[in-house]
């Protein structure tokens, strides 16, 4: 397969490794490739990387090194801020109502729901407005003096809205409830300091900042309590047993300080792209509607809604024309059934199975997104056309 003719505008399902990363990482695989618990010197060598590493990611959040944990994905990082603090919440003070909202990734949404089917926990599901944004005041009147755990995505994947971390973080702290944001995506654009944004606990997964897939972190604010869903060897303040992957820690690091030192940079090149896709999209093509906020959403990020249109068709027409994007709904999959964070904001099935999200990455051109408007509202129509009305 040819991939080199075709654009890719699909930056918030994963992003290619920068070459810087790529540099940093090299050695840890075949030179410096000792067990960072081992004691010789092979072993220090890999532990001084993993302690840079750790030092890094913690100046850059605002945390101590202590508070960083290593996980293998963003994916595994929602699980053991939801497991751990769930369970380790029951044993300490019998909590085990647990708070999310329904836009969450189903890394933190069916961890949840698998609390309650198998462990008894009782999951509530927060409101949303019409742009998948949480209101503080929703957090105030639900959270409870059994909540385990808050859990509210800081940017959505699929729709691109921004949530109140910071004011839902002042909430659960009055509380003393403890609060995870997923910010996976988030953390990609967005400064990400634990203080400011008042939370305990903060996912991130490399892949989504141009570091290696297959790595992550979660920050664990001191204090919190927390069991391990990773037993066996004490990695990780005994919280994720398993031998460092060294090479793929390195490149998480180093891939975060470039994201986050040159984040208002990058954001200046998005939003002006994202903007036109969003306004030429709206004026060009009929029975389009925007999902996520206007403005309190990622800079790289458009997502829309064509009433009448076959998502799964759309994306497969558009690849065929040279164009990688993706859909908010799980019909990329073959599921004829809109995405759970569509159908939670209230949308008609004739809307909500027309999804389509466009996100930018740092080598996406003017021309590309020029080409791709001008092919997207014939795409839509022909999609149209194949659906009797
Ligand atoms: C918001 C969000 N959370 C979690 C994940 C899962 O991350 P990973 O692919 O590193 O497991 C993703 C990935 O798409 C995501 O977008």
């Amino acid at each position: 397969m040819r991939t080199n003719s075709i654009i890719f505008l699909d930056f918030a399902s994963t992003t290619p490794v920068d070459q810087r990363v790529v540099e940093a990482m090299m050695p840890y695989f075949n030179q410096m490739y000792g067990n960072s618990s081992s004691t010789h010197q092979f072993g220090q060598l890999a532990d001084h990387a993993l302690e840079d590493s750790r030092r890094v990611v913690a100046d850059f959040i605002g945390s101590t090194p202590n508070e960083i944990v290593f996980t293998s994905c963003g994916s595994e990082s929602d699980n053991l801020a939801l497991r751990g603090v769930a369970f380790a919440e029951r044993d300490q003070r019998g909590a085990a109502h647990i708070l999310i909202s329904p836009v969450e990734h189903h890394a933190v949404s069916i961890t949840a729901l698998q609390l309650q089917e198998l462990h008894g926990f009782e999951v509530e599901f927060l409101p949303v407005d019409q742009y998948g944004i949480v209101d503080p005041d929703e957090v105030a009147r639900r959270i409870r003096k059994d909540t385990a755990i808050v859990s509210v995505i800081h940017a959505n994947n699929e729709i691109g809205s921004i949530n109140p971390i910071s004011d839902i973080g002042e909430i659960c702290r009055a509380r003393g409830v403890r609060l995870h944001t997923d910010s996976v995506q988030g953390a990609a654009h967005l400064p990400v300091n634990v203080d400011d944004l008042n939370v305990d606990l903060i996912s991130l997964g490399a892949h989504k900042f141009y570091g290696p897939k297959g790595i992550g972190v979660l920050y664990v604010r001191e204090g919190t309590p927390i069991y391990p869903i990773l037993t066996g060897g004490g990695q990780e303040q005994n919280l994720r047993a398993g031998t460092h992957n060294t090479p793929y820690i390195v490149g998480l690091a180093k891939a975060f300080e470039l994201a986050q030192s040159d984040h208002e940079e990058r954001q200046t090149k998005y939003l002006q792209m994202r903007d036109q896709i969003i306004n030429q999209v709206l004026d060009s093509i009929p029975d389009s509607r925007l999902t996520g906020h206007p403005t309190m959403r990622l800079p790289n990020h458009a997502s829309f809604i064509f009433k009448n249109v076959d998502g799964n068709t759309l994306l497969m027409m558009l690849d065929a024309a040279g164009y990688a994007c993706s859909s908010g709904s799980a019909c990329k999959t073959g599921d004829p059934e809109p995405s759970d964070v569509l159908t939670s904001l209230d949308l008609s099935r004739e809307w909500a199975l027309g999804s389509l999200r466009v996100s930018l990455g740092q080598i996406t051109k003017q021309e590309q997104i020029d080409g791709f408007l001008g092919t997207l509202p014939n795409i839509v129509s022909q999609v149209r056309e194949l659906i009797p009305q």
